[in-house]
């Protein structure tokens, strides 16, 4: 708009009393004239009102608005209440544990969807699509005037009415519906984790701080059990079972399983149950230097590590003899097995959880409870 308010292209301003006494039509093409606006084509939408095609107009914008409300609120109930807690693949549950992030996406996704096909029809149908040329004007860096404040709201207005918004009453309450479904989910977002309280009733196995190797009850033996591609078979691994220098993958199992097929197959596909078992040569091991507090969990040779990546969590499963290294080939992080497995090369800082291990009266190697720390990558709450 022109700055200056005080000269229009052809010289006629009005006074202040003919400005007041404008209608907002006049005042609309008042402020086109003053700007050097010529508004070649400014025709109404819906000429005729209340017509059959307005309405149905009408009605699939508010369809739009109320998709995007009711996958709002699909997004807010997914978000708290959808079954969000890990299951093993295998385990009851898992089909729908695996749609949470999935039905998540899709419900917000669908919102915002919703709400921008709304706005785009309605802006389609119902906003006048004028056709304008105007001349820019240097304002010399004087204030606007009070003729273009006036001109200005009054093109404002102009558009809002124009845009039939307020007598809508159906798009204003799917939108307001849609709107706000949107809000209660973008206040959820952050909110959902106060509701849900992840380290709640987190003594269980099923927490992150613990994995399938924590007793069930007290006094409970878990054994060590190589995989032997049958998920039912039980190979228990003993004492004399490795040469030094060996490594093998073992997977906890308790007698209370024997004959549970379910069970017995779940304990191979539980991501934090896979442990390194190795065997040193005697010569290595009498080099190993032992982590404070964990000076007991080996037994004599034998060495079990997590075979889960301190760094992002990707299987360790690359044991080299020569040089007594433990790989990770996701990013080369190598540790230590003669240093309670701590990282020595790549983007991995903290060593490999150590399970504490020995060999019970029948000569099977049985882990002596769970690990002490967790396994895997950091997290907010982890303080090793
Ligand atoms: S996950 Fe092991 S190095 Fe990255």
């Amino acid at each position: 708009m022109s700055s200056s308010g005080t000269e229009g292209p052809d010289n006629t301003l009005p006074s202040e009393a003919e400005l007041a006494e404008m209608s907002r039509d006049e005042l609309v093409k008042l402020g086109g004239k003053l700007d050097g606006v010529e508004l070649v084509d400014y025709p109404e939408p819906w000429p005729v009102k209340g017509t059959r095609a307005e309405k149905r107009a009408e009605r699939i914008v508010a369809l739009w608005f109320t998709i995007a409300g009711l996958a709002g609120l699909a997004f807010v109930v997914g978000l708290i209440w959808w079954p969000w807690q890990y299951k093993a693949p295998g385990e009851s549950g898992t089909f729908l544990y695996s749609l949470y992030t999935p039905v998540l996406g899709v419900t917000l996704g669908l919102t915002i969807l919703g709400l921008g096909i709304g706005v785009l029809l309605y802006t389609k149908k119902f906003i006048p699509h004028e056709l304008a040329v105007q001349e820019r004007h240097d304002g010399n860096g004087e204030g606007s005037a009070e003729i273009d404040r006036k001109t200005i709201v009054a093109h404002l207005e102009d558009a809002g009415a124009r845009s039939t918004i307020g007598r809508r009453s159906l798009v204003k309450r799917s939108m307001g519906f849609a709107g706000g479904a949107l809000g209660l989910g973008l206040i959820g977002l952050p909110v959902a984790s106060f509701i849900k309280d992840p380290w709640k009733d987190s003594d269980n196995e099923n927490s992150l701080w613990h994995t399938g190797w924590l007793p069930k009850h007290p006094g409970e033996v878990v054994y060590m059990r190589r995989n032997t591609g049958k998920p039912g078979e039980i190979s228990l691994v003993r004492v004399e079972d490795l040469d030094g220098g060996a490594m093998e993958t073992v997977y906890p199992f308790r007698e209370s399983e024997r004959g549970d097929e379910e069970a017995l197959a779940a304990a191979f596909l539980r991501s934090d149950n896979p442990v390194m078992l190795i065997r040193l040569r005697p010569e290595d091991a009498a080099k190993v230097v032992k982590r404070k507090g964990q000076e007991d969990f080996n037994f004599g040779e034998y060495y079990a590590y997590t075979k889960v990546c301190s760094h992002v969590g990707c299987p360790t499963s690359l044991y080299e003899q020569r040089t007594n290294r433990i790989l990770c080939p996701c990013h080369q992080s190598q540790f230590d097995a003669l240093h309670y497995a701590k990282p020595i090369f790549g983007p991995a800082t903290r060593a490999l959880a150590q399970l504490p291990i020995t060999v019970n009266d029948e000569g099977y190697l049985v882990a002596r409870g769970d690990f002490i720390e967790p396994v895997g990558p950091a997290f907010w709450e982890r303080k090793s």
